[in-house]
């Protein structure tokens, strides 16, 4: 049997890394073999695509040349990492996903959502993640969380754009409630934690019943 896909979403400061360690843990204490890896990232080729794009030393980059760097890395990253994995029967679990391209360069950036829609049917027809947790918050919260960081090329975004990629998650979320649980992210740690522990259990209890 194969292993679950899990995606982490949700716009900047809003807890993804710890959340991501928390379902790692929460895996592993169920005995689970896991992969735990992110986008853009996760090869050699998609980290550098990763810093390339953040560190921002690129000038103007369209909407449209962002999209096809991130699903660039991705059809690598699926080919690598992501369809072997999961074939194993190990279950990954991946910091961001196709949704974090809708949302930033379809929400944030305007590229077209049909587009970036076809795209993501040519590059992984027949495997979207199973369960995908997208922490959601005031667009204030997040960015109250990360201003003492240097700001990457998304980071330097103003708050406008940031409330377009917010919104164009929710919208997702809307679609495809089934797949997709919305958390609220603006909560004490060990309350988060507690609600993506119960989509968590929730999920396994579907997966593996
Ligand atoms: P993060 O992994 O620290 O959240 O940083 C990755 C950044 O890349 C984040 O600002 C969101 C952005 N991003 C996109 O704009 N489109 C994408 O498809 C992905 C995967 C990430």
């Amino acid at each position: 049997m194969r292993g679950a896909f899990i995606t982490l979403e949700g716009t900047e400061g809003v807890g993804k890394t710890t959340c991501l360690d928390f379902v790692r843990e929460s895996l592993s204490a169920a005995d689970i073999p896991t992969v735990v890896t992110r986008e853009p990232g996760g090869t050699e080729l998609g980290e550098k695509i990763r810093n390339w794009i953040l560190e921002g030393n690129h000038g103007e980059l369209s909407a449209e040349t962002e999209t096809l760097l991130m699903f660039a890395a991705r059809a690598f990253h699926l080919d690598e990492v992501i369809r072997p994995a999961l074939a194993a029967g190990r279950w990954v679990i991946c910091d961001r996903f196709s949704d974090a391209t809708v949302a930033y360069q379809g929400g944030g950036r305007r590229a077209d959502k049909g587009w970036i829609k076809s795209l993501r049917a040519a590059v992984h027809a027949g495997l979207e993640p199973d369960l995908t947790l997208l922490l959601d918050a005031p667009v204030e919260v997040g960015l109250h969380r990360i201003r003492a960081r240097a700001p990457d090329h998304f980071e330097r975004e103003n708050r406008d754009f940031f409330a377009r990629v917010r919104a164009a998650y929710l919208e997702l979320a809307r679609d495809e409630p089934h797949r997709i649980k919305v958390i609220d992210a603006a909560p004490s740690l060990t309350e988060v934690n507690s609600r993506v522990s119960a989509h968590v259990t929730a999920f396994l209890g579907r997966f593996c019943p």
